[in-house]
């Protein structure tokens, strides 16, 4: 097995239309190809059409010009045509389609290169807050983030994921008093009964807490006092927290476990791991003049964002009361990325509500000369999960949805929908095939729909064995596996002079697009694209099996469409890994 790289054909077609430009007319050197694959030949090139006007001709002309450099040339292609006003059609000769097959069957990558070596990225994702129920909006950006995680480490980034935990405030004064005075309530995970968590208990306690806070001065004097305490670090109160933070952490692993998700405890850097730094950075910006005083706070006036009143929106840098908030800690968390974790792009996971505090934590740490033009810092927005009734997704009582529940769920109703397909398949294994099933459903159908738009949370059909779902996709899988199974799942040799029929082609260059389905998500980081991407290969394989045979053809063609076979169950499978969703043998 090599680890070569294959370049997609692709771009080779591209090189070599560039070059054609660049021959034919000197002048227009440099400028885009402009080649797509195309139903009316392999790929299609709309260069001549584009650039005509600056060649001063019509396209017709430069797009003979262009066939002719192209003929002159060497590269992959071996036929062109000029069709309507100047589209090139292009052709690649079939031994060359079977080269880069085999190429990518004989390596472990699939033949992808690793673009991405050199870049340090941080992803900040997750981020549930401490003694609060985990809610849809955070199953969003753990599946998300999660994915971004595997895909960009797979294109060879070293990936630091961080989990920004929302483990300090004043909030937590008002909980641990009031834990402090009802020694009574339960909320340690193993005292509770099955099925409640102790985030939930602790949700509750802290409704609790609020309430008696509002409606009894004294307890809420005793509950300033205990942020004090908190704050200066008394050993009791900081036991209490973090005993809260531990117990919390304990449910959230519990979610993460269930959904194979890669964050770690290491992966946890919440907010008060930034406490020691917030007087440094506050002092580095004051100094610098960025950060100003305004009515007895200290506030960042941002040159680009005006507020809903028309003046520059601030960043609160330091409150009236002296307390630092959430603007402060992301100041510290971009500061603490680039200069000790040594980051050169920072992608920040939340919804997309949270859009211009990103961009003016960015714009400050431009000012201050942290952010400079060799790092990419982006907020990576998505949008809001919606019940069937096209609202925010809420449980019948308007609560929030618990994501355990909401994960049983998905896996009863893909237990059912397995079943009615194999109803003879053992408890053990459909258990098992459920689980896979179920939780692949709800993260693919969270993956495939466009990252910024809001999505509909439709169980029945997530769990459907048709359309562009994640059961879909590991079925797809499973009948390829069989099919390689029945063959007796030898190593095949492909034999290049065998012409492709149109069904083996377009799966062919489909295959052969792989890198560049996963290069877009990088550039995008938009994991739909390569859902698309899977969904397309799914359904040229169904093409492809629907017109020719397999095990019944004659060799060699018999070991070439095996080779097709393999490469796709192969490339599926990883597509999918990449996505954080498994795929099983058989379903
Ligand atoms: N804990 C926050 C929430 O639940 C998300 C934190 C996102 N990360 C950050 N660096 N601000 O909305």
């Amino acid at each position: 097995m090599t680890n070569h790289e294959v370049l997609p054909l692709l771009g080779q077609v591209a090189d070599s239309v560039s070059q054609a430009i660049a021959h034919a007319r000197p002048e227009l050197a440099g400028a885009d190809p402009l080649v797509r694959r195309s139903e009316h030949a392999d790929f299609q090139s709309n260069a001549a059409l584009a650039l005509a006007k600056r060649a001063r001709t019509k396209p017709a002309e430069l797009a003979d010009a262009l066939t002719a450099a192209v003929a002159g040339d060497r590269g992959p292609i071996t036929h062109v045509e000029v069709s309507g006003p100047g589209f090139l059609n292009i052709t690649v000769p079939d031994q060359l389609i079977w080269n880069q097959l085999a190429a990518r069957l004989a390596s472990p990558r699939l033949g992808v290169g690793a673009p991405n070596e050199g870049q340090r990225t941080v992803i900040d994702y997750s981020a549930p807050n401490i003694a609060k129920e985990m809610h849809v909006g955070h199953l969003r950006t753990t599946i998300i983030g999660d994915s971004l995680a595997r895909v960009l480490g797979f294109l060879g980034a070293d990936v630091i994921r961080q989990n920004h935990l929302g483990d300090w405030g004043t909030q937590f004064g008002m909980l641990i008093q009031y834990l402090n005075e009802h020694p009574e309530a339960t909320w340690h995970h193993d005292e509770l009964e099955q099925g409640t968590s102790a985030v939930s208990a602790l949700d509750e306690l802290y409704r609790a807490a609020r309430a008696q806070f509002d409606a009894d001065p004294d307890f809420a004097d005793r509950s300033r006092q205990r942020v004090v305490a908190l704050q200066s670090g008394d050993p009791d109160t900081i036991a209490r927290w973090k005993e809260i933070v531990a117990e919390s952490e304990k449910a959230f692993r519990d979610i993460y476990d269930r959904l194979g998700v890669l964050l770690t405890p290491e992966d946890s850097v919440g907010e008060s791991f930034y406490n020691h730094l917030l007087s440094d950075v506050v002092t580095e910006l004051t100094e610098a003049g960025i950060a100003v005083e305004s009515e007895d706070a200290l506030v960042i006036f941002s040159e680009e964002v005006n507020g809903p009143d028309g003046n520059p929106a601030p960043l609160m840098v330091r409150k009236r009361d002296g307390g630092y908030g959430y603007d402060t800690t992301d100041l510290a968390t971009i500061r603490y990325r680039i200069h000790d974790l040594k980051a050169n792009r920072l992608l920040y996971v939340t919804d997309s509500r949270q859009a211009l505090h990103f961009q003016m934590i960015f714009e400050a740490a431009s000012r201050a000369g942290w952010l400079t033009d060799s790092i990419e810092a982006a907020h990576v927005p998505y949008g809001t999960v919606l019940g069937p009734d096209g609202r925010p997704f809420k449980t019948r009582s308007g609560g929030t949805v618990r994501l355990m529940d909401l994960l049983d769920d998905a896996v009863a109703r893909a237990r059912a929908v397995v079943r009615e397909k194999d109803p003879d398949l053992p408890a053990e294994e459909l258990n098992e095939i459920a689980e896979q099933a179920g939780i692949g459903a709800v993260k693919y159908a969270d993956l495939s729909s466009s990252r910024i738009k809001d999505y509909v949370f439709d169980v029945d059909r997530m769990v459907s064995f048709n359309g562009n779902t994640g059961v879909y996709l590991q079925y797809a899988h499973t009948r390829i596996r069989s099919i390689l199974r029945k063959a007796g799942d030898l190593e095949v040799a492909i034999d290049q002079t065998i012409a492709l029929q149109p069904a083996e082609r377009a799966l062919a260059l489909e295959l052969d697009a792989y890198s560049s389905a996963l290069t877009d998500v990088s550039e995008t980081l938009e994991p739909h694209k390569l859902c698309g991407y899977l969904y397309d290969l799914a359904r040229d394989f169904t093409n492809f099996y629907e017109a020719c045979h397999v095990l019944g053809a004659e060799e060699p063609i018999r070991s070439n469409r095996l080779a097709l076979c393999q490469l796709t169950a192969r490339t599926l499978q990883h597509g999918l890994g990449v996505l954080g969703i498994s795929a099983p043998e058989r379903m």
